[in-house]
């Protein structure tokens, strides 16, 4: 498992004011396991207190071995666990993570808060550090 899914456990239904980030981790981990093609061993899902993401709830990240890292927001445990395990699918075949909100699955094209690339270390720069 060398892709991690991180769910904000303190977020706040906007309505009810419940936090609903257990919930979603519980069902998005029964997603995941139900992907097949080697995604439930690709995959760990965790629980994190906040993502800085507090006014789009529920907030959840993918992260992954060189790959981007994406934050997304305005998830619903009850409607967006299909978009979400779709785009673990996806995440896990791209070499370097990227890819652009047009390819995004469902409301994730629209709900994505932060993309930040993988750290690209420039060998001239690593070479003026060391020396
Ligand atoms: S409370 Fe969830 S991102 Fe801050």
């Amino acid at each position: 498992m060398d892709h991690r899914i991180t769910v904000c456990t303190s977020c706040r239904d906007k309505g009810t004011k419940s936090r609903l980030g257990y919930g979603l981790i519980e069902k998005l981990r029964q997603g995941i396991a139900e992907a097949g093609d080697r995604i439930p061993e690709l995959f760990e899902i965790s629980g994190v207190a906040c993502m800085a993401g507090c006014d789009r709830p529920c907030t959840v990240a993918f992260h992954g071995p060189k790959k981007a890292t994406y934050l997304f927001g305005d998830i619903d445990p009850e409607t967006d666990i299909a978009d979400l395990v779709a785009f673990a699918r996806q995440y896990a075949y791209l070499h370097d993570g990227w890819c652009s909100s047009v390819d995004r699955p469902g409301k994730l094209r629209k709900s994505t808060l932060a993309r930040v690339p993988a750290v690209i270390v420039d060998s001239e720069t690593e070479k003026a550090h060391s020396s």
